[in-house]
């Protein structure tokens, strides 16, 4: 008998352990909330740089608009500007998500 309950108790152990260990084998880099905004409403223009938007990443198309300020930027991509429409086409966005996107821009020009 008393074997038995040890047997049980040593196997809810060895359970409870496992179950303890399973997050650290899921180490997947999640995407930042400006990058998926970026993915979801900006890419199909700042991907391949329809209609002149800036291209992702390409500091040579950025550096003279980075030179404005952030500030500026996320104005400019909240109301539109020239041929960018305002939020992108999505004005179901909040113009925190906009600055988180704009961020995103940002942090990818090297
Ligand atoms: C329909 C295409 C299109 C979409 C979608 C789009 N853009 Fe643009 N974007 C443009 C174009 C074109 C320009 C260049 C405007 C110009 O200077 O003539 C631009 C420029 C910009 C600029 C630079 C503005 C400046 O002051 O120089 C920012 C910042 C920007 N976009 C942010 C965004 C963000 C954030 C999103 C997604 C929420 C987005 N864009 C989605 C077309 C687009």
């Amino acid at each position: 008998m008393v074997k038995q309950i040890l047997f049980f108790l040593s196997l809810f152990f060895i359970v409870a352990c496992g179950d303890e260990k399973e997050p650290e084998k899921k180490i997947v880099k999640e995407p930042t909330k400006g990058e998926l905004i970026v993915k979801q409403n900006c890419k199909v223009c700042h991907a391949q740089g329809l209609n002149g938007a800036p291209i992702i990443g390409n500091k040579k198309m950025w550096g003279p608009r980075l030179v404005q300020g952030e500030k500026t930027l996320v104005t400019h991509a909240i109301n539109g500007y020239e041929l960018m429409p305002a939020k992108g086409g999505n004005t179901e966005l909040t113009d925190d998500e906009i600055a988180l996107a704009v961020k995103y821009f940002i942090s990818k020009v090297e």
